[in-house]
């Protein structure tokens, strides 16, 4: 792809620092032992004081919970444990007061078998809405053995088929998740229209825009055709070829655009699995054109992936590769697109964990180090919930029964019966499933060091375990640690995001300047530039638990170091030549050229 880069248009939803809370997490008010919008609401001035501008709220909806709320029954009712519409309202109005803005999570590539249009769909194959999810009849060997209408493996149980027998209409349906999330069918328009009110409905309560759940999975291949076998010791291959970026995913989008997104002035990002190629990632998100404002891409949350292989393997990663899809993303903003920052989200394993060490000597400095990163790249920027308190996995020591996710528990069920118990391969096994569960980033928020971490009353239990380390990891404790200031950086990773926010908010050529890649002395640093206005910003990365030492161009002279995982105060740091970094350390320094 080539292109001169145009200046970038300023936009509200390009500036604004986005924040993601997993409401069951968060914080429970009521005593449940599950988060609740009330909680949220009292934790406003929390989310004001670090520098959020938006709220994102993962699923809220009337929902079975077999996928955490991706399952919805009802997308206009509110999950009972987590309140009511009133409360929703009256966060909505709390949230106007500050200045701040709501984005819902749109969950329409699928619905909860318990939807009343599936229940309706699945109650005959005559019902007017049988053809608002996938139905498909049996394939049948020469025995009479029955199976599902391709071999397309499920996503989130590979072991599985992404297709669900109904006993009733005798008819199998497309489940691409889970056997409870039926695939809705969007060549149907009156699928689509029902779409268009939901979306209108939450627009009229207030929302600011949404995230919409897997939404380049909407348009299906109807060849429906058997996927490649790539690995012959599984009855189920990956589909995605088939189902992700079909050939109506524009089409859809314009027309969602169309008909309801281009009505009022909202912030939309499409998640988007399974897309690395930059022209169609282009086609998405460019200015004016496109449908939506952003995507999230998956190539980072890959990175430590072996490919081929599977979510759960791992490999040891390059900074290079980092940096390529980095250099990728701000070639899409430079031909007028725009992108998404995110190191976390409640699919992802925490981010000091997955990127640094979050060993206690180390947890700080890289937290800080990867907090530098992304305030001073560009995109839209979304904190996930304890990501600003570097919150880190889960101990290795748990047993997998902790573990809630229907991924993680499927995949501890497929384990089990693939190795023996005591196994070496089973040890192995489960180090992978540890280090890999979505469980990770889902734990309760530690806010103080009282029993629960706060979460939730001392004497109830919460829906999931929490993080054993919450006595030194927590809010309360962060808080306490006293603002940042330009000239000391050591303080919490609170303190530091809040600070790092401000840096960003106080200089826009972080969110529009130019991007380029500096130095390349040692591999595992990451260095790059930020241009415009006159002034350039330099970020510099060491990504290794080693020292190292990087190289400042001749002619690049920092005139003040910003930000810094260590203490930046001491007059230690020379402004041109020769850095030296110590372990996980990261920089911001502001200069000329
Ligand atoms: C998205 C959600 C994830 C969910 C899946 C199916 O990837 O973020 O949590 O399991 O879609 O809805």
């Amino acid at each position: 792809m080539s292109g001169v880069a145009k200046p970038l248009d300023r936009q509200w939803w390009k500036e604004s620092v986005v924040y993601q809370v997993y409401p069951s997490s968060f914080l429970d008010t009521d005593g449940d032992g599950i988060g609740n919008i009330n909680g949220i609401t009292s934790k406003l001035d929390y989310l004001k004081e670090l520098g959020v501008d938006i709220l994102w709220l993962t699923p809220i909806y009337e929902s079975p919970q077999m996928d955490m709320g991706y399952d919805i029954a009802n997308y206009k009712a509110i999950h009972p444990p987590y309140g009511t519409m009133e409360d929703v309202e009256r966060l909505i109005s709390e949230l106007k007061s500050r200045d701040m803005k709501l984005v819902m999570d749109l969950v329409v590539n699928h619905t909860s078998h318990k939807h009343a249009w599936f229940l309706d769909s699945s109650s005959s194959k005559q019902s007017p809405k049988r053809s608002w999810y996938i139905w498909r009849p049996a394939r049948y060997d020469e025995d009479g053995t029955r199976h599902p209408p391709n071999n397309w493996a499920c996503i989130l149980d590979e072991a599985n088929s992404a297709w669900t027998w109904d006993p009733e209409t005798e008819e199998y349906f497309l489940s691409l998740f889970t056997p409870y999330q039926p695939d809705l069918n969007w060549e149907n328009p009156d699928v689509r229209e029902a779409v268009y009110d939901i979306l209108r409905f939450w627009i009229d309560k207030g929302t600011a825009g949404f995230r919409m759940d897997v939404i380049n999975l909407i348009s299906k291949d109807q060849s429906f055709a058997d996927a490649e076998v790539a690995d012959v010791s599984r009855p189920y291959q990956d589909g995605r070829k088939f189902y992700a970026n079909g050939p109506k995913l524009l089409d859809y989008l314009q027309e969602m655009k169309r008909e309801v997104l281009s009505k009022q002035d909202l912030i939309t990002v499409g998640e988007m699995p399974f897309l690395d190629d930059e022209d169609k990632i282009l086609e998405i998100v460019k200015a004016n054109e496109g449908p939506l404002n952003m995507i999230f891409t998956f190539e980072l949350m890959a990175l430590d992936e072996i490919p081929g292989k599977g979510k759960f393997s791992f490999r040891n990663w390059a900074v290079s590769d980092m940096s390529a899809i980095i250099q990728k993303m701000s070639r899409v903003v430079a031909n007028g697109g725009w992108s998404s920052l995110y190191l976390e989200n409640h699919d992802q394993i925490r981010s000091v964990s997955r990127f640094c060490d979050d060993s206690d000597e180390h947890r700080v400095a890289g937290s800080k180090l990867l907090c530098i990163m992304q305030t001073t790249l560009t995109g839209t920027l979304y904190v996930y919930q304890g990501e600003e308190l570097g919150m880190r996995n889960v101990p290795l020591s748990w047993d997998p029964e902790e573990y809630k996710d229907i991924e993680s528990v499927s995949y501890w069920k497929y384990l089990r019966s693939k190795y023996p118990t005591g196994s070496e391969e089973l040890r192995k096994a489960k180090e992978l499933h540890n280090r890999k569960a979505r469980d990770n980033g889902r734990t309760p928020v530690q806010w103080d060091d009282s029993p629960n971490a706060g979460f939730c009353a001392a004497d109830v239990k919460p829906w999931m375990r929490v993080n054993d380390d919450y006595p030194t990891v927590n809010a309360k404790a962060q808080l306490a640690s006293g603002r940042a200031t330009p000239a000391s950086d050591s303080v919490s990773p609170y303190r530091f995001w809040q600070r790092a926010l401000q840096v960003r908010k106080a200089h826009v050529d972080l969110l529009y300047g130019g991007f380029e890649i500096i130095g390349d002395t040692d591999p595992n640093v990451f260095a790059y530039k930020r241009t415009g206005g006159g002034q350039v910003s330099v970020t510099i990365l060491n990504f290794s638990g080693e020292e190292a030492e990087f190289h400042l161009a001749e002619g690049l002279k920092v005139d003040n170091w910003v930000l810094g995982s260590y203490d930046t105060s001491s007059a230690e740091k020379p402004k041109e030549g020769v850095i030296k970094l110590r372990p996980w350390e990261g920089l911001l320094g502001v200069g000329r050229e």
